[in-house]
């Protein structure tokens, strides 16, 4: 099974919407049995809520229903998962904080190095203070993160779709 784990600060609206999104594709791909994902936040402000509903709305718009309840990052999460996607800088580099010991190198990503679309930004934007237009664009920006990662994927653990 490869493991992977979105995370962003909150872990109610970008990192939940990635979960999602991805469940979905690798569902389609008839992958569930190879393929694991979860989210997970890098602060405690939300454990234990559903996502926020305005990124359940969007992912409803696209047929898609997000079941996940908000959890914290733990130190754990290095061992359990194969690779850990974070949706900007600062998710990363609070990501690297926790890691005492050893290299994150070939485990912990950002999200928009897998958006085949090169805008120059590296985040994905928090859209919590913002408006549902924010949370359209990203959805589309971690749609097509997302089907990059698992061709990205495939292609590492050579797996045939
Ligand atoms: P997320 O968005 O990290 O994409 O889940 C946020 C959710 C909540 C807060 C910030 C960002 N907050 O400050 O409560």
């Amino acid at each position: 099974m490869i493991k992977v784990l979105f995370v962003c600060l909150g872990n109610i609206c970008r990192s939940p919407l990635a979960e999602g999104i991805f469940k979905d594709l690798v569902k389609k791909k008839g992958l569930s049995d190879k393929i694991f994902c979860d989210s997970a936040g890098t602060a405690n402000y939300h454990i234990g809520k559903d996502p926020d509903h305005r990124s359940c709305d969007v992912a409803s718009r696209y047929k898609i229903t997000l079941e996940h309840k908000a959890r914290q990052f733990f130190e754990n999460d290095f061992e359990d998962f194969d690779y850990i996607v974070a949706m900007d800088r600062s998710n990363f580099e609070n990501i690297k904080r926790l890691k005492a010991q050893g290299s994150i190198e070939g485990k912990v990503f950002l999200m928009r190095k897998f958006d085949p679309l090169k805008d120059k930004e590296e985040d994905v934007p928090d859209p919590y203070y913002g408006g549902l237009s924010g949370f359209e664009e990203v959805y589309k920006m971690l749609l097509r993160s997302c089907e990059n990662l698992l061709e990205y994927l495939l292609n590492e653990h050579q797996i045939n779709d």
